[in-house]
């Protein structure tokens, strides 16, 4: 599955974001080596910070589904916003923790796509191998 087709299918996640406060649309697809895919969406509530964002939806719906780190292809990201969808300080962490280190992550909001992976995006981390 190519960048762009990934992307598609984020767009298509981003279709069910329960975004009913930000009005701000997020979208996310997860893909596995072996070819699945995983969506997840922002999902908000009235008391705000139970928000979930999309790529948390994304990532914790395939582990749900018993990915495994080692198991992930990539993940792409998508909003409509003015910047390319860049993920929160709090998706970082959580990424840094349950994605490949090399995992490429498209961002993109349909003008401009840009790659990265969690290292670019969440440098000098803190993470499991400094409390296991
Ligand atoms: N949001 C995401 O889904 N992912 C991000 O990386 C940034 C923020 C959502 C959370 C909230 O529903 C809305 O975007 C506005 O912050």
């Amino acid at each position: 599955m190519t960048r762009e087709e990934l992307l598609h299918e984020a767009f298509e996640a981003m279709k069910n974001s329960y975004s009913p406060y930000s009005h701000y649309p997020v979208g996310a697809c997860l893909l596995t080596k072996d070819g699945k895919k995983y969506y997840g969406a922002n999902i908000e509530n009235a008391s705000f910070g139970l928000t979930n964002c999309a790529e948390r939806s994304a990532v914790f719906n395939a582990y749900s589904n018993g990915v495994k780190k080692e198991d992930i292809e990539a993940l792409a990201i998508v909003s409509e916003g003015p910047k390319v969808a860049a993920p929160c300080g709090a998706c970082r962490q959580v990424l840094n923790e349950l994605l490949p280190s090399n995992c490429p992550i498209y961002l993109s909001n349909r003008k401009e796509t840009v790659t990265k992976t969690i290292e670019e995006l969440l440098p000098m981390s803190f993470g499991p191998e400094d409390v296991l």
